[in-house]
C-alpha cells in the first residue's frame, strides 16, 4: 500500500516498479492495462526507453481485455490504445506484445488468453486501473465472477463511465473479453493504480476492511500475496483510508 504526494507520484512509483521488474528480468512478462489511469505510466516508460535507461527488447507482454467487436485498426481498441500509447515508442518486438482478440471465435480466443498469462511462465508483474465500480479487467460487480478468461456484459455504469473515449455512448460495445480473477491473481506481483474521488468507493471497500466480496471485484486483490495498491492523498483522504 503506497500513498502519494500526486497522481504524477503514483506513476512515477509505477513505472519504477515495471522498471524494477525488467531490469530483474529482461525477459519478463508483463501483464497491462488499458484506461486513463496507466497513460502517464506508459509516457514514463517511454521517456525511460527512449533515454537508454531501459530497454524491452526481449519483454512479452499479455493485456488484460479487449472490447467484442473491434478489430485492432478500430482506433477504440485496446489493441489500438497499446499500440499508440506504448508499443510503437519503446524498443519491444510487437510479435511479443498479446492483446486479447474480440472477433472470431470467442471461445478459442478466452483459452487462447489464459494460455498466453501461463504458457513460459506467469506475467511478473500485472498493472491494473479499476473502475468506479471496482471492476479489474472487466470482471464487473455481479453476484458471480468468474475465474478464467470470459466474455463480460459491460454494466451500464461501466459503459457510461468508457463512453469518454468514443464519440457516441451507443458506440462503446456492451461486451468485452477479459481475463477472469484467477488468471489476473496468477501474476506474480499486482500493481493496482487509482486517482479521482470516482474510485473512492472501491478503494474504500479494497483498503478499508478485510472482506472480500463479488460486489467489488478488486477486493479479491486481498488474496494475493503480493499486490501494491498506489493512491494519491487526495483518493486516500475521499477513501477514509488512514495511512
Ligand atoms: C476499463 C478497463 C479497466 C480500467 C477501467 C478504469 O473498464 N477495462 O482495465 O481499469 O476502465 O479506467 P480509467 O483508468 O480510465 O478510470
Amino acid at each position: 500500500m503506497i500513498v502519494t504526494k500526486s497522481y504524477e507520484d503514483s506513476c512515477q512509483r509505477a513505472a519504477e516498479l515495471i522498471e524494477a521488474a525488467v531490469l530483474a528480468n529482461p525477459q519478463a512478462k508483463l501483464g497491462l492495462a488499458t484506461g486513463g489511469t496507466p497513460l502517464p505510466i506508459y509516457r514514463r516508460l517511454i521517456e525511460d526507453c527512449k533515454a537508454g535507461k531501459i530497454s524491452f527488447a526481449k519483454v512479452r507482454t499479455v493485456n488484460l481485455d479487449e472490447y467484442c467487436g473491434l478489430n485492432g485498426s478500430n482506433t477504440q481498441s485496446y489493441r489500438w490504445f497499446m499500440d499508440h500509447n506504448l508499443f510503437n515508442e519503446i524498443d519491444i518486438d510487437k510479435t511479443n506484445t498479446y492483446v486479447p482478440s474480440g472477433l472470431g471465435d470467442l471461445a478459442a480466443n478466452c483459452r487462447e488468453v489464459d494460455k498466453k498469462v501461463r504458457e513460459n511462465g506467469v506475467p511478473e508483474l500485472q498493472l491494473l486501473g479499476i473502475g468506479n465500480n471496482g471492476h479489474i479487467g472487466f470482471n464487473e460487480a455481479a453476484d458471480l465472477l468468474h475465474t478464467e478468461t470470459h466474455i463480460e456484459q459491460l454494466t451500464e455504469s461501466t459503459i457510461a463511465a468508457n463512453a469518454r473515449f468514443f464519440d457516441k455512448s451507443e458506440d462503446v460495445p456492451t461486451q468485452a473479453i477479459t481475463m477472469g480473477l484467477s488468471s489476473i491473481l496468477a501474476a506474480k506481483s499486482i500493481v493496482l493504480v487509482a486517482t479521482g474521488a470516482a474510485k473512492a468507493a472501491a478503494i474504500r471497500g479494497l483498503l478499508c476492511n478485510d472482506e472480500v466480496t463479488t460486489q467489488n471485484p478488486s477486493t479479491f486483490l486481498k488474496l494475493h500475496p503480493n499486490a501494491t495498491v498506489i493512491i494519491d492523498a487526495a483518493l486516500a483522504t475521499a477513501a477514509g483510508y488512514e495511512n
